[in-house]
């Protein structure tokens, strides 16, 4: 009989009372621990006596036994906390974004790889619920295996992020530079971005342009349109919204070997019968298309929104039993694309990769030092998260 694994979550919020439920209902695991800096989010969310409940992660970390802690606190906090937990040697599963910043999200890697000296099986993942999705999965295994050929252009809209004023009142470090460290790339698209650089790899180049407090009265951006150049001539771009209703999720794939396109949960591949790049060099007829067909492209997909498959992962992997489904340091691809994105409409400048991520935190100081934001403390009351996971 194995013992329980032993967990903690820090940030009993929208994201980590949902964490809570999911760690109460799994077998082989004690959810050891609970911490928030406000109590009443904790009382709320459990009633188990072999649970204790902290204010301070520290005074957690030093009188309590555990194998893995969950963050799900605002983004800032990610870096002190994972690192603090990596010099205990204790598990880590933080979050998207992996930091706010490019520069703390190395930091964090950096603890790790030190602490892995001393604890040569710490585990340190990423909460990419999305990587769990049939159709992403079935996305993904179609490039790995070559079906689309050389790759032209990839073209994602995910304007479906809407959010109404409320959702950024509802919380004092929402959509402040102080508080996140931007809007929708560091919000709601890391799990975009985060597929993006899995499908893709990362581009050499990247070319932002955003649109700051738009349509919310918030000072971070709300629209934002991208442009990334790949050295192997790839191009790609990047439309998100948060202020799009109805919204658009479509994500559409160009190779030489046909055309694949996500939509409305529907995956379709426009198969070319030859090459593009061939037929554009051999073809006698200067306006022939390539003859192709149109396959539905069937998927099988959990239909949930997959926290628990990865706090699952995160259990498995500490027992050696699983590879991890997202490695922590895979996390820095996302915080790369979001921050170099902003840091390009910030400067108006092409960035090229890998971005100056000194630069970055001084451009995000200076909107800091120079934010005129004076929030009221966020509403008390837990928001229903349920709707706002996307797909
Ligand atoms: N994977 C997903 O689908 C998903 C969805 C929503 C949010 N998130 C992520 O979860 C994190 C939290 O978001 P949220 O919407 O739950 O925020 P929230 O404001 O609802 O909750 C954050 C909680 O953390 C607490 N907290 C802040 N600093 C702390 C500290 N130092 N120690 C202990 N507690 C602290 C706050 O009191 C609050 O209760 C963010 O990083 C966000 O990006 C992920």
């Amino acid at each position: 009989m194995e013992n329980d694994i032993k967990l903690a979550v820090i940030g009993i919020g929208a994201m980590g009372s949902q964490h809570v439920k999911d760690i109460q209902s799994m077998s082989g695991v004690q959810l050891s621990a609970i911490c928030d800096l406000r109590p009443e989010r904790m009382e709320a969310v459990t009633s188990s006596s072999t649970t204790k409940s902290f204010t301070d992660y520290q005074d957690m970390l030093n009188s309590m036994e555990l194998d893995g802690v969950l963050i799900s606190t605002p983004h800032y906090d990610h870096t002190p906390i994972a690192i603090d937990c990596f010099h205990y040697g204790i598990h880590v599963l933080t979050e998207k974004p992996i930091a706010a910043q490019m520069s703390d999200g190395i930091l964090m890697v950096q603890a790790f790889k030190e602490a892995r000296k001393h604890h040569s099986d710490l585990k340190f993942a990423i909460m990419f619920q999305q990587r769990t999705y049939g159709y992403w999965k079935k996305i993904k295994s179609m490039l790995d295996d070559g079906e689309l050929g050389k790759l032209i252009r990839a073209t994602w809209i995910i304007t479906n992020w809407f959010r109404n004023q409320s959702y950024y009142d509802n919380g004092d470090w929402r959509a402040t530079w102080k508080g996140e460290g931007g809007g929708v790339l560091i919000n709601q698209c890391p799990h975009n971005l985060d597929l993006f650089q899995w499908f893709f790899g990362m581009p050499e180049k990247v070319t932002g342009f955003a649109g700051f407090g738009k349509y919310h009265e918030i000072e971070v951006e709300d629209e934002v349109t991208a442009f990334f150049e790949y050295q192997n001539g790839m191009v790609g771009h990047f439309i998100t919204s948060t202020a799009e209703s109805p919204g658009t999720n479509r994500l559409e794939i160009i190779g030489e070997r046909g055309k694949l396109v996500f939509e409305n949960n529907i995956l379709t591949f426009w198969k070319n019968k030859i090459s593009m790049l061939e037929q554009i060099q051999t073809s006698i007829d200067p306006y022939a298309f390539t003859e192709s067909v149109e396959l539905d492209i069937p998927y099988e997909h959990h239909g949930l929104p997959g926290h628990r498959f990865i706090i699952e992962n995160f259990v498995n992997v500490i027992r050696g039993k699983e590879e991890l489904i997202v490695r922590g340091e895979e996390g820095l691809n996302q915080l790369q694309l979001s921050n170099s994105i902003l840091l390009s409409s910030l400067i108006n400048k092409t960035i090229l990769l890998p971005m100056d991520s000194d630069l970055f935190k001084r451009e995000l100081e200076e909107k800091i030092r120079n934010s005129k934001v004076r929030k009221e403390a966020g509403i008390s009351l837990i928001p229903d998260i349920s709707k706002s996971f996307g797909n």
